[in-house]
C-alpha cells in the first residue's frame, strides 16, 4: 500500500495540531491531532460549510485546548472522535484520516490511496 511519511511524533506538540496542505484546490488540507502517543488525523473541512476550519492557519483549538474549534461560527469537535458538540453542525463529525504510527513517525496510509484516484497531488507541511 502507498504511503506518505508526514512527520516525526515530536514535531506536534502535546494536546495541539499540525496542519498539513495539498497544493490541488480539489483536495482538503489534513491536520493532525496529538494527545500524549495518540495521534489523530482529520480532513480541515468542517461539515457546516465544507471550508477550512482555521481562519489562523494551525490554529484548531479552543483556548483551554479542550476542542477542536471551527473559526467560521464556532462548531466545537472532540479531538479524539472529531465529533461536533457544539455548533451549527452539532451531531456532524469531521472526516477522520487514518494515520499510522511507526518508530515515531507519522504515516499517511489509505487516504493517500483514495486521493490518488483522484489525481495527482503531493502533501507538504504547513510553515508555522
Ligand atoms: S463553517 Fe465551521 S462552524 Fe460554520
Amino acid at each position: 500500500m502507498a504511503r506518505r511519511r508526514l512527520c516525526e511524533l515530536d514535531d506536534i506538540r502535546n494536546g495541539d495540531a499540525l496542519a498539513f496542505e495539498t497544493p490541488g484546490d480539489d483536495v482538503p488540507n489534513i491536520f493532525v491531532v496529538r494527545k500524549g502517543g495518540d495521534v489523530f488525523g482529520y480532513l480541515n473541512d468542517c461539515p457546516h460549510w465544507n471550508i477550512s476550519l482555521d481562519f489562523v492557519p494551525g490554529k484548531f483549538f479552543t483556548l483551554d485546548k479542550r476542542f477542536i474549534q471551527c473559526s467560521n461560527h464556532g462548531a466545537r469537535f472532540d479531538p479524539e472522535t472529531g465529533k461536533c458538540l457544539f455548533g451549527p453542525c452539532r451531531g456532524q463529525s469531521l472526516t477522520a484520516v487514518p494515520i499510522a504510527i511507526e518508530d515515531g513517525t507519522l504515516w499517511l496510509d489509505e487516504y493517500e490511496v483514495r486521493l490518488a484516484e483522484r489525481g495527482e497531488w503531493r502533501l507538504t507541511p504547513r510553515p508555522d
